[in-house]
């Protein structure tokens, strides 16, 4: 496994698995590598023969408030995890690599990124966008792998992806969870013994909405009611949204139209979380 910082190095390491004849899969991640991030690695080798993780830490995507300056860094064991499971390249680009001296070009999609999360962090997305665009620029992926955990991100990207023609195939993996439930992220290792107890209320609403529709309840903001009223009977946990959208537009919905998906935001202590449900399905 090759690790590289420079954009050059990963064009060339590119080129060269690309005259061998190989797809080229591409895995972005901020690092803290878990299994969530492994299960997209899994599957990008599945679709290809040359997989690129990269591993940065993207300024851009956090509101000056968040945590940007605390957020968890373990190079050395993601590069650990990433040879072992037999990862081709990492590119661990520095923040002037990315972001060099007057950059100013930034991507918007436009209405995803205003609901939900956007709502929430103004800016987020057109961090998120900006970043992932570039990391297609610089590896030219034939695939891209992306967790159902960022329902909104996965969503963001494929729009943007088919707004910009740029020439790769998006991958959603199924969200990893912890055997009770929670959905595995970088940000869980925020959580202390308490906290990571009461953090089981953010899946344990979408499974309650999902029950909700199962035994035919039309009434979806008497589902939302139920979803917020679980976050808020746990001292430690502040919602932020608990609703049911379409899953494809991510509209919010008032009666049951498949496909159906449940979205969770909400603080838990100082740690904001997400989770989503696809939700009434056989
Ligand atoms: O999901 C993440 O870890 C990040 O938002 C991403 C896609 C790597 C962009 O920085």
């Amino acid at each position: 496994m090759r690790v590289v910082e420079a954009i050059a190095d990963v064009r060339e390491a590119v080129a060269a698995a690309r005259r061998r004849g190989e797809r080229i899969g591409c895995v972005p991640t901020m690092g803290t590598v878990h299994a969530g991030h492994l299960s997209l690695v899994t599957e990008c080798q599945r679709q290809s023969g040359f997989v690129v993780v990269s591993i940065f830490v993207n300024p851009t995507q956090f509101a000056p408030h968040e945590d940007l300056g605390t957020y968890p860094r373990s190079l050395e064991e993601d590069l650990a995890k990433c040879r072992a499971a037999g990862v081709d390249l990492v590119f661990t680009p520095n923040v002037p690599t990315i972001y060099p001296d007057g950059f100013e070009t930034f991507i918007t999609v436009e209405r995803i990124s205003q609901m939900l999360e956007g709502e929430h962090r103004p800016t987020h997305f057109r961090g998120v966008a900006t970043v992932v665009a570039k990391l297609f620029n610089i590896v030219q992926p034939d695939v891209a792998c992306f967790g159902q955990k960022d329902y909104q991100q996965q969503a963001l990207i494929r729009r943007m992806v088919r707004d910009l023609d740029i020439p790769v195939e998006i991958m959603v993996c199924p969200t990893v969870r912890e055997e009770d439930g929670l959905a595995l992220s970088s940000r869980n290792t925020y959580l202390n013994t308490e906290e990571r107890q009461a953090a089981l209320s953010l899946c344990e609403s979408l499974q309650l909405a999902d029950q909700h529709v199962r035994d035919g309840e039309t009434d979806l903001a008497k589902i939302r009611a139920v979803m917020r009223g679980h976050l808020e009977s746990h001292a430690d946990v502040e919602p932020e949204y608990a609703t049911i959208a379409d899953a494809d537009t991510l509209k919010e919905l008032n009666e049951p139209r498949p496909p159906m998906v449940a979205l969770v935001a909400a603080k838990v202590g100082k740690t904001r979380l997400i989770d989503n449900l696809v939700i009434g399905e056989e």
